[in-house]
C-alpha cells in the first residue's frame, strides 16, 4: 500500500484526494493546509471549473499538518502529492537554488577531469574521487532523512561533494600538487624529462 500525503487542500487537493479514494494499491495517510477550517475537514468553501463541489468530510484518521515541513517528515508517507498554489514553490527555492549554483563548479570538475584522463594522472584522479565520494557519502548518511529541511542539507552536502571534487581537480593542474600533468618538463642541462612530461625530470647518464 502507498501512503499518499496531499499538500494543499485547494480545488486539485480534493479532487486528487477523491481520485485517490477510487484506486487500488493506494490511501491517502495525511494531508497538509494552512486553512484551519480546511484542515478540519470543512471542505465546502472548496469549488472548481468541473467535478463536484466540497462538503463535510471526516478526516480524523488520517495525519493533519499545516506546515509542509511536518508532512515532508512524515515517516509513513511514502509520496507526498503536491497540489500547492505556485506561491508556495518558495519552500523549495533554498534547496533548487544552491542545485543551480554550484553548476558553474560542477562544470569545472568535468574540465579537470578529461586534463587528467588526457594526460594519464588515473591514479590520482581515483584518489580524489574517492576523498570527494567517500566524504560525501558520510555527509549524506548524517542526514536524518525525515528531519526539517532535509531536502536543503542533501543540497549543501551534494554542493561540498562538488566542490571537494573540484578543488582536487583544479590544484593538482594550477598551482599543482604533486605531479601537475601540465608543467613543462625540466630544462636543467643534464636532465631530461620523463616520457610523462609531466616534469618529474630523471638524471641523464652519457
Ligand atoms: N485548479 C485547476 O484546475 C488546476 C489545474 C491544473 C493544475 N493546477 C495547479 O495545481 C496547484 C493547486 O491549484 P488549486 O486550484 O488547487 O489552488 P488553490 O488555491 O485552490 O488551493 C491551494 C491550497 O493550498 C493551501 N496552501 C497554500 N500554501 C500552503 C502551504 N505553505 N502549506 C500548506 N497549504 C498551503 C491553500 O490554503 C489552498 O487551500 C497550482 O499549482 C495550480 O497551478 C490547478
Amino acid at each position: 500500500m502507498l501512503n499518499i500525503g496531499i499538500a494543499g487542500l485547494g480545488f486539485m487537493g480534493m479532487i486528487h484526494y477523491l481520485a485517490y479514494e477510487k484506486l487500488k494499491g493506494v490511501k491517502v495517510a495525511a494531508v497538509c493546509e494552512t486553512d484551519a477550517k480546511k484542515l478540519a475537514g470543512d471542505w465546502r468553501s472548496i469549488k472548481g471549473n468541473f467535478g463536484p463541489a466540497g462538503t463535510m468530510m471526516d478526516l480524523s484518521k488520517l495525519g493533519r499538518y499545516s506546515e509542509l515541513e511536518k508532512l515532508l517528515a512524515d515517516p509513513k508517507i511514502d509520496c507526498v502529492d503536491i497540489c500547492l498554489p505556485p506561491a508556495a514553490h518558495a519552500l523549495f527555492f533554498p534547496a533548487w537554488l544552491l542545485a543551480a549554483v554550484v553548476q558553474p563548479i560542477n562544470a569545472l570538475s568535468f574540465v579537470t577531469d578529461g586534463i587528467h584522463w588526457g594526460t594519464g594522472d588515473f591514479r590520482y584522479l581515483r584518489n580524489a574521487m574517492f576523498v570527494a565520494t567517500g566524504a560525501g557519502a558520510l555527509g549524506l548518511w548524517g542526514i536524518e532523512a525525515a528531519g526539517i529541511a532535509s531536502l536543503l542539507w542533501v543540497w549543501i552536502v551534494t554542493d561540498g561533494w562538488i566542490v571537494i571534487r573540484s578543488a582536487a581537480g583544479v590544484l593538482r593542474v594550477w598551482p599543482g600538487i604533486g605531479a601537475a600533468p601540465l608543467a613543462q618538463p625540466d630544462r636543467t642541462p643534464g636532465l631530461a624529462a620523463s616520457a610523462t612530461g609531466r616534469g618529474d625530470a630523471v638524471p641523464v647518464h652519457e
